[in-house]
């Protein structure tokens, strides 16, 4: 372990303040990349969940009654603080994740953009005058929800914080966030950081643990809403708990997206670009582009460009600057990769490269999967219709339009969608017909802070991103003025 790797702060952050867990359990935390335990850290039990959940009530009126100037201050600030340490935080997420060294320091940047952007978001969340009848005022107001529980894996630590957090902080709710067992350290350094950054006790508590454990008493604690990041069958439980409490939830769960190239488009952009939706971060995210539905017609040669370009992917170690790949997050994940692998070979599909786990010189304890592209696929296939959260692709042909649409939507998942084309009206004719909340022509997989997006489907509940997701960190409330003499009278 580097200085760089080795993390500040390895206990709960509740109430301002960083203590032991109840009965001081912890839980290791693992370098991927190299097997090896990078830091054991405090696992909250019940009743810590509770005292931070307290923290959080009790801290969140007064939060809620700052100025939105002095609030802002305070995340514009956090902001800023994220991007002086972004070295530090990209070395501890890169050595707690797995992922290259140089999408960490990336996606800090963008986080902290999170931050910024939300900072004074409250200031333009406008009420209405609502007309209604004579001599009457009606009025909305949006109040915060108050105590927010967030709940969030393992992929993207940091860059779910930036989507989740200052949303819901800067309209004036507190927050328990209880990150991913295997991630948690940028978690508690982002708390240490928004705290230098002046934010009161209480108004974010961080409570690592296990999701059984940690995460199903958050559920039932003393919440007002949940905002849920990780697989469909964990949001669905924490749904339907929400649903029986009638706590507010928002859910952005898994997918199996599409990207479909047409034969009028630019191959080798397309290329590039199918490459990277299913390729990046080993193909751990929620919105990667595992199904290629290709025009017959450029199939062979479409395939060849892409077999070619994930032959030359650099998988190596994930604090070199330059490499593309770096190690899966647990032997779990590994082990479902290879499940689904095998399940697609013994239903009849042809991986044409990967299919195998890649070794790196010096780091033989990592885990490290060659990006893998299937053959002979048919859609009804479990690769072809299951999230694997692995760089493996499905591809399937199809001869028209229609058919590449019908394919597009015949998943149970609906969070992104990308085409390569270079006909204006099919981009648009396929962006209106596909059953996706994020749609991409030409480019795939960007996110910008003040730009909402939700799942279809199977893949979520709610909005993350823009004006949207801060208002739905809020609830109406309609006020009613008689400004006459009529009262409602029996
Ligand atoms: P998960 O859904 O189990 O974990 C996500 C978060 O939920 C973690 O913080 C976890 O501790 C927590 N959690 C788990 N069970 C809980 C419960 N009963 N109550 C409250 N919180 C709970 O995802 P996991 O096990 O890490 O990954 C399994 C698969 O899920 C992946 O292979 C992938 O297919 C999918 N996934 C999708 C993600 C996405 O961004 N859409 C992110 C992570 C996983
Ligand atoms: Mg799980």
């Amino acid at each position: 372990m580097t200085t760089e790797t080795a993390p500040a702060e390895t206990r709960l952050f509740i109430g301002g303040a960083f203590v032991d867990a109840d009965g001081g359990t912890t839980l290791d935390t693992i370098n991927p990349a190299t097997g090896e335990v990078l830091a054991q850290v405090a696992h909250a039990s019940p009743d810590d969940v509770a005292a931070a959940v307290a923290a959080a009530r009790s801290a969140q009126p007064a939060w809620a009654e700052l100025p939105i100037s002095d609030r802002a201050r305070i995340l514009r600030r956090t902001a800023e603080l994220i991007e002086s340490n972004a070295g530090r935080l990209a070395a501890l997420e890169s050595a707690d994740a797995g992922k290259p060294i140089t999408d960490c320091r990336a996606q800090i940047g963008g986080t902290a953009e999170w931050f910024d952007f939300f900072a004074d978001v409250s200031a333009h969340l406008r009420s209405h005058v609502v007309p209604t009848f004579p001599n009457h005022l009606n009025y909305t107001l949006r109040q915060p929800i108050g105590v927010v529980a967030t709940i969030t894996p393992w992929n993207y630590p940091m860059p779910l914080y930036g989507i989740k957090l200052p949303a819901a902080l800067a309209v004036g709710n507190a927050v328990v966030l209880k990150p991913a067992e295997q991630t948690p350290l940028t978690a508690l350094a982002l708390a240490d950081l928004m705290r230098e950054a002046g934010l009161p006790d209480g108004v974010l508590n961080v409570v690592p643990g296990l999701g059984e454990t940690t995460g199903a008493a958050l559920v039932e604690a003393d919440i007002d809403m949940i905002s849920f990041t990780g697989s469909t069958e964990v949001g669905r439980k924490i749904a339907s708990r929400a649903g029986e409490r009638l706590v507010k939830v928002t859910l952005e769960l898994g997918g199996k997206s599409p990207s479909i190239v047409f034969a009028d488009s630019d191959l080798d952009r397309a290329a590039d670009g199918a490459l990277f939706t299913f390729c990046v971060h080993q193909g751990q995210l929620c919105s990667a582009g595992t199904r290629l539905l290709v025009e017959e017609s450029v199939r062979e040669d479409f395939v060849g460009r892409l077999v070619e370009r994930a032959e030359a992917l650099r998988i190596g170690d994930p604090m070199a600057a330059d490499t593309q790949l770096g190690a899966v997050m647990s032997d779990e994940q590994m082990v479902r990769i290879e499940r689904y692998v095998a399940s697609g070979i013994e239903q009849g599909a042809n991986p044409l490269t990967g299919a195998s786990r890649a070794e790196v010189a010096g780091l033989e304890g990592g885990l490290f999967y060659r990006p893998t592209i299937f053959e002979g696929v048919d859609t009804r296939m479990t690769i072809a219709q299951e999230e694997i959260f692995g760089p493996v692709l499905s591809v399937l042909p199809f001869t028209d339009d229609a058919q590449a649409v019908e394919l597009a939507n015949d998943v149970l998942y609906g969070l992104a969608a990308g085409i390569w084309t270079n006909d204006l009206r099919r981009a648009h004719r396929f962006a209106a017909a596909v059953d996706a909340g994020l749609v991409y022509v030409n480019t795939m997989n960007l996110l910008a802070p003040w730009s909402p997006y939700s799942g279809w489907k199977q893949s979520g509940l709610g909005v993350e991103g823009g004006i949207e997701q801060a208002s739905s960190f809020t609830k109406l409330k309609t006020v009613w003025v008689n400004l006459g003499e009529d009262v409602p009278r029996l």
